[in-house]
């Protein structure tokens, strides 16, 4: 059978990425990473010096600068203009700017239009913000996946030691995911928002394993 498309959307550190990763290889889908995208047009604006608030500037490098993904263990790999971004597009200085570059619509825009073509094909496991209510609003398997800030917060910690990069205390970075939903939930454009018609999957006791199973579960019953 032809793949469908699964939009998973959520608050920031909800396990969105581990999850459809998971679930992508299960199904042979195809994974992307949508919140790697909006990373990488932060990334350029702050490596062509520009300021956050240089909004027609960071439109046109959004429109001019090509994102790539290539498949990779632990995590998907992702190119500005062919070189690798998959670290540098984790670093503090985007975790706190990309919010901030994601509410312009016109970025938003471009992201779009790119994140359809990829996603036309069916097969498609997409996480992000607004995929089910913007981006796919026709994906047969909708899920928003929420979990207390705290437990986001903790997990990202664990993360971060696992990586060796502890530097940011566990209250730095719960204020940090805090800051940013508020940012994502109040934009004009594409806000984050549960779809209607998306399963709300709450996942602070749950483990990756039985996340990826529920969902797993709801594909195999739509497919
Ligand atoms: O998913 P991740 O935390 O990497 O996303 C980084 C940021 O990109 C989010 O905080 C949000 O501002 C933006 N984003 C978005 N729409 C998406 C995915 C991410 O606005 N579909």
């Amino acid at each position: 059978t032809k793949g469908i498309q699964v939009a998973i959307d959520g608050p920031a550190s909800a396990g969105k990425s581990t999850v459809a990763k998971l679930v992508a290889k299960r199904f042979n889908y195809v994974y992307c990473d949508t919140g790697a995208m909006y990373r990488v047009v932060t990334l350029a604006a702050l490596r062509h010096g520009l300021a956050m608030d240089a909004t027609d500037q960071i439109i046109q490098l959004a429109r001019q600068i090509k994102i790539g993904f290539k498949p990779g263990e632990p995590e998907q790999r992702v190119y500005l203009d062919g070189m690798e971004v998959t670290q540098d597009i984790r670093q503090g200085e985007i975790d706190s700017n990309v919010s901030t570059v994601a509410a312009i619509p016109a970025v938003r825009t471009e992201m779009t239009r790119q994140q359809r073509e990829i996603a036309a094909a069916g097969g498609i496991v997409m996480d992000g913000r607004d995929i089910g209510t913007t981006v796919l609003p026709d994906a047969p398997v909708k899920i928003f996946m929420v979990a207390t800030a705290h437990e986001r917060a903790r997990r990202r910690y664990v993360e971060n030691q696992a990586k060796g990069i502890a530097t940011v205390s566990l209250e730095d970075l719960q204020k940090e995911i805090e800051l940013r939903d508020k940012k994502d939930s109040t934009r004009a454009v594409s806000p984050l928002t549960q779809a209607p018609d998306a399963i709300r999957l709450d996942t602070t006791k749950l483990s990756i394993d039985q996340v990826v199973d529920e969902i797993s579960k709801i594909i195999k019953k739509t497919q």
